[in-house]
């Protein structure tokens, strides 16, 4: 669904300064459905590689292909089309706070280009999803930071996106909230079949949710493995972030992917037209 080829972003520097090179020859691959996890220490690149995904920060080379689409390629027009299949959620959730919950979700519909008519229900749909129906007339102002998270989490799906871009989704949130929008993001990529990247410090987040793991070092991916070859011992990290995540206990249970994908697949005409698997 999502391949990165030899993807590089590279910072100019100031006058004289040397420039700096936030990702570096990146290439990774993300099957459709699954969760992909991003870790690594501060300042590795996992933001900017996020953001390559949708050209927020376009890479200085390399090609971005999702679902087939090389985004790299696309002219302006082009690519605010592609834009809406790539929802994306932040760390600091990033909502308007003159504006309701209902009105937050409704904007992102408008910048679709999805006409007026249709944008009340469809946020109203997205925001029942994460269990906010009754919260769409609340400003922001009046939400905990678990309910705006989820408010930013209906934004982000009310567009009906192929992919979800989560950057630190939880690490603003206390651990039982981090529990509750964790399981959200779990439930969505089951049932909707939305491919998913999630950059992360926790591990919690990883262990809970995450199906293959790409650990990033100084802009490079220094290794991936699949939590399930962790879990069983059939992969032994190298780098000292994987170790620390073989060391910690590994114990939920997740549906494996080729279920989540049967189960999308029986699911609703809504899920399958949203799955694209
Ligand atoms: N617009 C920019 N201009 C110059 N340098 C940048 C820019 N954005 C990021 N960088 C640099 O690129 C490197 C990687 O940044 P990035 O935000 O991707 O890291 P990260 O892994 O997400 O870190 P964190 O875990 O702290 O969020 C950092 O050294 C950062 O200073
Ligand atoms: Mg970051």
């Amino acid at each position: 669904m999502i391949s990165l080829r030899n993807v590089s972003t590279h910072f100019a520097g100031k006058r004289g300064e040397d420039g700096f090179t936030a990702v570096d020859d990146v290439c990774l691959d993300v099957p459709a459905g699954s969760i992909q996890g991003v870790i690594g220490f501060s300042g590795a690149g996992k933001s900017t590689l996020l953001r390559n995904i949708n050209l927020l920060e376009r890479p200085t080379s390399g090609q971005v292909v999702v679902d087939g689409v090389d985004l790299t390629a696309l002219d302006d027009e082009g690519l605010r089309r592609e834009r809406h299949q790539l929802g994306m959620i932040f760390q600091h959730f990033n909502l308007l706070n003159n504006r309701t919950a209902q009105e937050n979700v409704e904007l992102s519909l408008k910048f679709a280009g999805v006409p007026k008519r249709e944008r009340r229900e469809r946020a109203a749909e997205a925001l029942e999803i994460v269990d906010l129906g009754d919260r769409a007339r609340s400003y922001p102002a009046k939400l905990s930071g678990g309910q705006k998270q989820r408010v930013a989490i209906a934004r982000a799906l009310a567009t009906k996106p192929k992919v979800l871009l989560c950057d630190e989704p939880t690490s603003a949130l206390d651990p039982r909230t981090t529990g509750s929008v964790l399981q959200y993001l779990a439930d969505i990529n089951q049932q909707l079949g939305i491919t998913t990247v999630v950059v992360t410090h926790e591990l919690d987040v990883v262990k809970n949710i995450v199906d293959d793991v790409a650990v990033m070092e100084a802009g490079r991916i220094a290794e991936r493995f699949a939590v399930d070859d962790l879990r069983s011992g059939a992969f032994q990290p190298t780098t000292e972030i994987g170790r620390y995540l073989l060391d910690a206990d590994l114990h939920i249970k997740r549906v494996p992917l080729a279920e989540r994908r049967r189960h999308v697949a029986a699911n609703s005409t809504a899920a399958k037209e949203l799955a694209h698997v």
